[in-house]
């Protein structure tokens, strides 16, 4: 007897490699999954803690309270929205629903690799359109599209890279493409941005029966352990996603966990002006010691070795580790001598400071 699955292509998907947490010293200093640089607010945590009064109670499966919240705060119809175990999970069902074998699935070159997985995993191809700059490029997108296009993935910011792109832009592709295709804007990073240019897409996604927004808990509201992410689109579209949601995907301590961070506004708005500064700090630091930056707008920096170096980024990775720091390799997207590293505390962010500039007065 031999096993096998019925998808013949799975051996084909590429396997995720989350951030890693072990370094070289007792003392890990993580920078490796664009957490929250200031943890959890402690009101959400009050939250978190009372919830265990309930545990043996199932949640409130279609999670309503939380979508009510939603509504309020974005501005959304709550019939519109859906919650689910993080934003992956609905990466994973928008391409369950809407894409299967002979399909296609078109994502940006160093778009964030759950789109590609999700594709693969749904049966479907993944096709990839070239950027520029790390930038997502909409023209290269535009000639990837095909009568067989059925989703494009864009997150924006993206993921790993930190670029953004102007909501036009987003438009333009948008016009050009079938009413037939979804469209699906990944705005995990959309909360740290304030690009006047910038739109998360929500407004634009009330007038538009093909365009689902993604949002998450884990990035700005720090909640990236409880596992809250949620969707908004068409009525349509939601409906069918509903049909193959898990019937308690999000739990009763993270439906109020997140209840409580839409209700933290002063905790969300610290992170936002932390990650900004930080963001800027770090770029120029970066530049300064010979590096190639991104404008990033998400709560990390990508940095990429030049010339002027003078040493690989594998080096620079291992340098880190040793003293304690561990940054998020991306061999993984084939950006092989790039770096991305997630914004910290201040003491943290003033500690890889240090380590950084001793390594690279060894190097010069
Ligand atoms: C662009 C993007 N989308 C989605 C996710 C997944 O977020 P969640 O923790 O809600 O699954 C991430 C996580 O890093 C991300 O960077």
């Amino acid at each position: 007897m031999s096993i096998k699955p019925s998808l013949k292509t799975i051996s084909k998907i590429p396997t995720y490699v989350p951030g890693g947490s072990k370094s070289d010293s007792k003392k890990t200093i993580k920078l490796s999954s664009n957490e929250n640089a200031l943890g959890t607010s402690p009101k959400v945590k009050q939250a978190f803690a009372k919830s265990k009064h309930e545990l043996h109670r199932y949640p409130d499966a279609t999670c309503v309270e939380l979508r009510e919240e939603l509504g309020k705060y974005y501005n959304l119809p709550m019939e519109q929205i859906i919650c689910s175990n993080g934003s992956d999970e609905l990466i994973r069902m928008i391409a369950k629903v809407f894409a299967s074998s002979g399909d296609e699935v078109l994502s940006s070159q160093y778009g964030f690799l759950a789109y590609e997985i999700a594709a693969l995993a749904a049966g479907a191809k993944s096709v990839i359109a070239k950027e520029k700059n790390f930038t997502t490029n909409i023209d290269n997108l535009l000639t990837k599209v095909t009568k067989n296009t059925k989703i494009i993935f864009l997150a924006n910011p993206n993921n790993p890279t930190g670029t953004s792109i102007p909501f036009y832009e987003i438009k333009r592709l948008h016009k050009n493409i079938s009413k037939d295709t979804i469209l699906v804007l990944d705005s995990a990073y959309s909360e740290f941005i304030d690009d006047k240019d910038y739109k998360d897409g929500l407004e634009f996604a009330k007038k538009h029966k093909n365009i689902v927004i993604l949002k998450t808990f884990s990035k700005i509201f720090g909640l990236g352990g409880v596992r809250v992410g949620w969707g908004f689109g068409s009525k349509e579209v939601i409906d069918f996603l509903y049909k193959i949601r898990d019937v308690f995907p999000v739990s009763l301590p993270a439906q109020r966990a997140a209840i409580a961070a839409l209700n933290d506004k002063s905790f969300t708005q610290k992170s936002k002006q932390h990650t900004i500064k930080w963001v800027k700090k770090l770029n120029e630091f970066f530049d300064y010691l010979g590096f190639d930056t991104t404008a990033s707008k998400g709560n990390f920096v990508t940095i990429t070795t030049t010339k002027k170096t003078k040493f690989t980024i594998d080096d620079f990775f291992e340098y880190l580790k040793t003293n304690g720091i561990v940054a998020r390799p991306l061999k993984g997207y084939k950006m092989n001598n790039s770096l991305r590293i997630s914004i910290g505390t201040n003491s943290e962010m003033k500690k890889l400071i240090a380590v950084a500039k001793k390594f690279c007065s060894g190097k010069a």
